[in-house]
């Protein structure tokens, strides 16, 4: 796993700005490589502002030859508001013409009667159907340092076998969710974590100096990038 690097911008939307201009060139080299780049997106507001700018960068990317999934959805109707995947499809997905077959939801409360359900299709999703790694990863960052929806102390940290894990009990709302696991999560050329806001700096901190978080047991084999704004920069 690579060291981590970090990259400080003024604030939310310059942060926003500035990773959806990096993250449609590194897709748009990947497939000048001959590639077709597997991205992993999270949910929460800094990924959405990221979300929005990718639909106005102008690029020679193809985004019908890239594989969209997700590092954690949460498990409600397909057509609620907190779907990370509605977010994601109205911000940019659409807009930029992504291939309906290679946008892979994590399935819905209307699609599977238990999130448990969920977790082992979309499990099985990824192995037919996943590259053998991301191209990049993308997480928020909670003020506790989860990501994804592996949280502190959590069970769900030390899965090894498994690629995803359901979550009942989530401290963040809705309590129940499926999250990659950190297995899955690391499988990955570049893990780019996105944190926006002071009430993140000490989780920032805690994680950048080592301390037990999920957000420090992440990491690329190429690269592994923090992007922050100066108010979760503020407690390095
Ligand atoms: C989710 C996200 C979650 C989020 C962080 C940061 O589904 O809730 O995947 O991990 O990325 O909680 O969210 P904010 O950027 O909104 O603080």
């Amino acid at each position: 796993m690579s060291s981590p690097r970090i990259e400080v911008h003024d604030d939310g939307p310059a942060l926003a700005l500035a990773v959806a201009g990096l993250l449609v060139s590194r897709l748009a080299a990947a497939q000048a490589e001959g590639l077709e780049p597997h991205l992993a997106l999270t949910g929460g507001s800094i990924a959405d502002a990221i979300h929005h700018e990718v639909a106005g960068v102008s690029s020679d990317l193809d985004w019908s030859k890239v594989d969209f999934w997700w590092g954690d959805e949460r498990f409600v109707p397909r057509d609620s508001p907190d779907r990370n995947a509605g977010a994601a499809r109205a911000a940019f997905l659409d807009p930029v013409g992504a291939d309906p077959e290679r946008v892979h939801e994590i399935g819905s409360s209307d699609d599977f009667d238990s999130v448990a359900d969920a977790a082992k299709a979309y499990g099985r999703e990824i192995q037919d159907h996943g590259s053998e790694t991301f191209e990049v990863v993308m997480l928020g960052v909670g003020p506790d340092g989860h990501v994804a929806s592996l949280f502190p102390d959590q069970p769900t940290l030390d899965v090894e076998d498994e690629v995803a894990v359901p979550v009942t009990d989530s401290p963040k709302p809705p309590s129940e969710r499926v999250s990659l696991t950190l297995p899955a999560l690391n499988r990955t050329r570049a893990t780019w974590l996105v944190v926006s806001g002071a009430e993140k700096a000490d989780a920032v901190a805690k994680a950048l100096a080592g301390g037990d978080l999920p957000a420090a047991r992440v990491g690329g084999s190429e690269e592994t990038v923090w992007f922050l704004d100066r108010e979760a920069a503020s407690a390095l």
